[in-house]
């Protein structure tokens, strides 16, 4: 069985998606880096496998990071999926699973870059926005791209409606990226 590891910090929607659409074929673990964060709550309802690494709880970044890269390998992952996980990952974990890590972001990138992306689209007044998945690298939002989906923002779209529209389209292309690569 593949297996996959999920890392989110937030409300965790993607994790929800990607955890119903592959446990009965794959091996899914949350790791998230925030006690409180919602994710949690779906995990625990889900009775998915999660690990919390307190970022809050190290002394220094270095002693986090080490500590995640020590529990990433421990786990053999074929596949890590960053959900909306909203830390940068240190070189040395991205040499270690080089083309195995994986994010999605909530814009056409190279546009939009970071928090916020869908309100930055929307409030710039772009017509066309999307959803990209592309491999994680050191930087921020800037790994090879491997999939995006266009999105056009209608006339009399709200940004509630934009909102969901990218929530949509991100839980459908995540779980047929991550199909794609572990082959399933
Ligand atoms: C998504 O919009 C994703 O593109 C971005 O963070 C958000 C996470 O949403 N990277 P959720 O926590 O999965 O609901």
């Amino acid at each position: 069985m593949k297996k996959i590891v999920v890392m989110a910090s937030g409300n965790g929607s993607n994790f929800e998606n990607i955890f119903l659409n592959f446990k009965d074929k794959a091996d899914v673990t949350l790791i998230s880096d925030c006690p409180k964060a919602f994710v949690i709550e779906r995990a625990k309802r889900l009775k998915a496998k999660f690990i919390v690494l307190d970022y809050r709880a190290y002394s220094t970044k270095r002693e986090y990071n080490d500590k995640l890269l020590d529990t990433l390998i421990s786990f053999e992952p074929d596949l890590i999926v960053l959900a909306g996980y909203m830390r940068l990952l240190p070189s040395i974990t991205v040499k270690k699973f080089e083309k195995r890590i994986i994010n999605i972001h909530p814009s056409l990138l190279p546009a939009f870059k970071g928090k916020n992306a869908i309100k930055k689209a929307f409030d710039y007044g772009v017509k066309i926005t999307g959803v990209t998945v592309h491999y994680v690298n050191e930087e921020m939002d800037a790994g090879q791209i491997i999939e995006q989906v266009p999105l056009k923002i209608e006339e009399n779209m709200t940004f509630k409606d934009l909102e969901s529209a990218i929530h949509r389209i991100e839980h459908t292309l995540y779980s047929n990226v991550i199909s794609k690569l572990i082959g399933g």
